[in-house]
């Protein structure tokens, strides 16, 4: 499929990479999450947004982040998926939480301060964790052995697309990222934090949606 015709939510939530390259064409994909590429470039900026999309198609037909775990076995991939990602994301979202505990305690003041960032980085961890453990617990052990049930594996990918809808809260309330100029270090690692968090949790959804969840 083209990825004009795409939403942007099925943009960045199937092809791993995807963001950085909307980002670095100032497109800003969490507020455009239900819109295609082509609802959002106005006919003019087809043209100017073309080497944009020959990017993106690329992308999407050889993404090496996909294809180098298509002929492995499943349980291979569950291994590497929890180890690489579901491990990853709980030290990510924990280190973020204090991270941001301290930035709004010592910069309540800043006018970019991020408050009230570190209630939703505990949201989004409640909400993850607990879909890590239903993976882990539940639907990993069943595709081990074989088995893809439709009803569970239905609700994983509905949970990643609230796992997005919160990505998108997240970074609204960050300003997409945006470092200011006195930024203290841990203000600037708390966003590097955030930022090497987003591009995992997106090649995460990515692999099981496209890859684990298919047979
Ligand atoms: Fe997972
Ligand atoms: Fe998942």
């Amino acid at each position: 499929m083209n990825v004009n015709n795409m939403t942007l939510c099925d943009i960045i939530k199937n092809i791993p990479g995807s963001i950085k390259i909307l980002k670095s064409n100032n497109i800003n994909a969490y507020i455009n999450l239900r819109k295609t590429l082509n609802e959002i470039l106005v006919i003019d900026d087809i043209a100017k947004y073309s080497d944009m999309i020959d990017k993106l198609n690329n992308l999407s037909r050889d993404n090496k982040e996909l294809l180098k775990f298509c002929d492995i076995p499943h349980q291979e991939l569950i291994k590497y998926i929890i180890a690489n990602f579901h491990i990853k994301h709980r030290d990510q979202l924990n280190q973020a939480i204090e991270l941001a505990k301290r930035v709004e305690t010592i910069h309540y003041d800043h006018p970019q301060c991020p408050i009230g960032l570190s209630e939703c980085l505990e949201g989004i961890a409640n909400d993850l964790y607990s879909h890590m453990e239903k993976e882990e617990q539940i639907l990993f052990p069943m595709i081990n052995q074989g088995i893809y049930p439709d009803g569970p594996i239905f609700v994983m990918e509905q949970e990643h697309d609230d796992h997005i809808q919160a990505l998108s809260e997240l970074m609204t309330l960050v300003n997409y990222l945006e470092v200011h100029e006195d930024a203290c270090q841990s203000w600037k690692k708390l966003y590097l934090l955030l930022d090497q968090f987003e591009s995992d949790i997106l090649t995460h959804i990515a692999l099981e949606n496209n890859i684990l969840f298919k047979h």
